[in-house]
């Protein structure tokens, strides 16, 4: 039954869009990720979402790490939900068969999913890959991922530390005419001395290169560092300054300042529509 699993898992008609990139990867360095996920949309990951389709870890790296402990948090919400691991490079695929279970499994493929028309995705987390690519390359990825997920799924690209502490994530939103990018999320874990400097050295390949413009997210950051300096006049470490730090942001942009998810430490800038 297994080695039918690995054949199957290495039967793609597609040539994989993509590179061959560095693997770095660690333990824990994405379940922030699965965290936000749950919170931002729980419905998506439930039995009884409407969206149909597996969770795809796209680019999972030399091990397939980050795949195997998302799937230990999802299933613990849905035992149906069905993970695919996707590496660009064959001997990285190869080499994660040996973790392959009933609901897991590890495939070669690139920006086009390795999956067939009975396959939907729901989720692709392309997480520490894109950052690899030139930023032109972006969008075609967007649109090239964006095209396997069912109507009302999500893509998550994101830029992250080697630990997982501090990331920032664009989410992407599968609509029946197309995708919209939907938000910008930075994350923060609060092992780091707070201050919105963390951050980006971490931005995401489409924006990392437009801090010196004047483009949408350099005005952001301006907001942002403003917003810290009002945060610094109260006392508290450094969460409760993300913290406040948002609620002053909320004046000029577009955030999102409920508590399940500052307390976590997520600040979610909501694109304007
Ligand atoms: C830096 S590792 C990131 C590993 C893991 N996602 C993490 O964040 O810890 C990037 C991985 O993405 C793979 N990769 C790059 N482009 C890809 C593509 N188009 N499709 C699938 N995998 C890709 C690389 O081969 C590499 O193993």
């Amino acid at each position: 039954m297994k080695s039918d699993l690995i054949k199957r898992n290495f039967l793609s008609h597609k040539k994989p869009q993509g590179e061959i990139t560095r693997g770095k990867t660690a333990p824990g360095r994405l379940r922030r990720t699965d965290l936000l996920m749950s919170l931002y949309d729980p419905f998506l990951f439930s039995v009884n979402s409407i969206v149909p389709g597996y969770y795809v870890d796209l680019g999972y790296g030399h091990t397939p790490l980050t795949t195997i402990e998302s799937y230990h948090y999802f299933s613990s919400l849905n035992q149906n939900l069905i993970f695919l691991g996707v590496e660009i490079d064959p001997v990285r695929v190869r080499n994660a068969q040996p973790f392959t279970k009933e609901r897991l499994m590890f495939r070669c493929g690139g920006f086009n999913l390795p999956v067939n028309n009975s396959e939907p995705v729901r989720y692709i987390r392309a997480f520490n890959v894109l950052r690899q690519y030139h930023e032109n390359d972006v969008n075609d990825a967007y649109e090239m991922m964006a095209s396997y997920l069912s109507p009302g799924g999500i893509i998550l690209d994101g830029t992250s530390n080697p630990s997982g502490t501090i990331w920032t994530a664009n989410i992407i939103r599968k609509h029946k005419a197309g995708y919209k990018e939907e938000a910008l999320v930075f994350s923060y874990s609060g092992k780091e001395e707070f201050s919105p400097d963390i951050f980006p050295p971490y931005l995401i390949k489409k924006w990392i290169h437009k801090m010196g413009d004047e483009s949408p997210v350099r005005a952001f950051f301006d907001q942002f560092r403003f917003s810290y300096k009002q945060s610094l006049m109260f006392p508290g470490g450094s969460k409760r300054k993300f913290v406040k730090s948002a609620f002053y942001l909320k004046e000029f942009s577009n955030v999102c300042c409920r508590k399940r998810f500052l307390n976590r430490g997520y600040l979610i800038w909501w694109y304007p529509s």
